[in-house]
């Protein structure tokens, strides 16, 4: 080798080393911890507060299993404090790396054996795989050219790279009807959120059953809102949970936009290091996505009564507040209509929610989407859905049933919205 190429491949390993950093999946340990304690409860969060570990679900709830990967080189120092301090815990895998692998394989069989791709035709038929975010914007434009009559698609904005952010409103016409909005994909490695949106539009926009639904309420789903860190979980990282913008004066990347939204920002459960899963930005509405969605919310916030932001997982129907263990005037309300919703959302096949408020379901954290929603544009009615999960994302053979069951909750806030403002 000549001394070009040799200088050439040590410039390559340094500028990978110096980019960001991702906790290498090759070894990376799965435990599914179950805490008794409060104590135990408060040291395994202190224990997640490590660039190594990726806190996948934990709840505030005692003997609820926690999902928590941690690289190969902390695993057996994590492990001994567990056993030190007799925390329940079993060890899902061994090498997350192969579980990713064995996901995208399947994930990728799937979509080639898929109607939609063999059959080369564009169709309103929901994804059976989880599809790339190119793949979601035909399905999109299809929708829009052949349901013209009731679906109309719009950009409220575009991501850092430059993507398109789309809204996809079903209406029957007219204005000034009350509004229900989903968003999903806040979170870049939630797979099930994206395609759970887009399974609810497929059955408003194709089932002649659902017409009423869409009467006098309309429906504006917002199907990613983070395609740049979307994308890079497929393409670079599956664990990405950020945006993808630069942060001046640091090689980390990304904001987590869920930390960014203008309401007591910053005051708890955000980070202020760049380098952060839970990086609330250097300022509110740092990111053009949060931005986005902002001046879209404000343009409507007359109409919009409802709003769902679409997460996984850990299957919680969470309400304001995030930034405080205070409950909101109207938690009666939020309460008995997530209680409607998850009664209606279990009908199927069982699947059992809990409901509570952010703060006290999960963990105190502000600058989340939903608190903004409700206590700055008005939204009475907010809610975070934590959907279910699989190993990570439920396999793609899932993904219809959790659209169908998903879907029956989005009725119950429909009929809440029908029944209040509509006379
Ligand atoms: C287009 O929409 C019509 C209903 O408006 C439906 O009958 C038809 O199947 C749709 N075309 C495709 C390719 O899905
Ligand atoms: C996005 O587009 C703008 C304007 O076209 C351009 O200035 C910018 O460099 C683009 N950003 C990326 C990340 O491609
Ligand atoms: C259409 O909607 C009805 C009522 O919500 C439901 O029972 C039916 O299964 C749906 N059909 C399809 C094909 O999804
Ligand atoms: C819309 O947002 C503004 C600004 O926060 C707020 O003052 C107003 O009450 C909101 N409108 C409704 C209908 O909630
Ligand atoms: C939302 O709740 C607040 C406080 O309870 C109330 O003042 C406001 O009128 C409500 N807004 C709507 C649109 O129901
Ligand atoms: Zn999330």
């Amino acid at each position: 080798m000549n001394m070009f190429y040799f200088i050439l491949i040590i410039f390559i390993i340094a500028a990978g080393s110096n980019g960001e950093y991702h906790p290498p999946l090759k070894g990376m340990q799965y435990f599914s911890i179950t805490c008794k304690t409060p104590e135990q409860l408060s040291l395994l969060r202190s224990l997640t507060n490590n660039p190594n570990v990726l806190t996948l679900k934990l709840s505030q709830i005692l003997g609820e299993s926690a999902d928590i990967l941690v690289t190969a080189d902390e695993s057996s120092q994590f492990k001994n404090i567990l056993l030190l301090y007799k925390i329940d815990h079993t060890i899902i895998t061994d090498d997350v790396e192969h579980v990713v692998h064995e996901e995208a394989l399947k994930n990728n069989i799937v979509r080639m054996q898929s109607s939609r791709i063999t059959l080369n035709k564009l169709s309103a038929e929901p994804f059976d795989y989880y599809p790339r975010y190119h793949e979601m914007e035909e399905y999109i434009t299809f929708l829009a050219k052949n349901y013209s009559e009731i679906v109309s698609v719009d950009s409220i904005g575009t991501s850092f790279q430059n993507r398109t952010l789309y809204v996809i409103k079903i209406s029957s016409g007219g204005d000034n009807k009350p509004q229900i909005l989903i968003d999903a994909g806040i979170h870049a490695r939630e797979w099930i959120a994206p395609s759970t949106a887009l399974y609810a539009v497929h059955q408003l926009v194709t089932n002649q059953s659902n017409t009423y639904l869409y009467k006098n309420v309309d429906w504006l789903i917002i199907p990613s809102l983070n395609p740049d860190g979307y994308e890079y979980t497929h393409s670079n990282y599956r664990f990405w949970r950020k945006t993808r913008s630069i942060n001046k004066g640091s090689t980390c990347i990304g904001t987590d936009a869920n930390r960014n939204f203008d309401l007591k920002w910053m005051t708890v459960g955000a980070s202020s290091n760049p380098c952060s899963e839970t990086y609330g930005g250097p300022k509110p509405f740092s990111e053009v996505e949060t931005l986005a969605l902002k001046d879209y919310v404000m343009a409507n916030n007359k109409t919009i009564k409802a709003y769902l932001t679409l997460h996984s997982y850990g299957q919680y129907l969470l309400h304001p507040w995030g930034y405080t263990s205070d409950l909101p005037e109207n938690e009666p309300e939020l309460r008995s209509v997530a209680e409607r919703a998850a009664a209606a959302l279990a009908a199927p096949f069982g699947t059992r929610y809990t409901i509570g408020s952010s703060t006290n379901v999960l963990y105190a954290a502000a600058g989340g989407s939903d608190d903004w929603l409700m206590g700055v544009a008005g939204a009475n009615l907010s809610y975070t859905v934590e959907l279910p999960g699989g190993r990570f994302d439920p396999p793609p053979s899932r993904i219809e049933f959790v659209g169908i069951e998903t879907f029956e909750a989005f009725k119950v806030f429909q009929e809440y919205i029908e029944k209040t403002f509509v006379n």
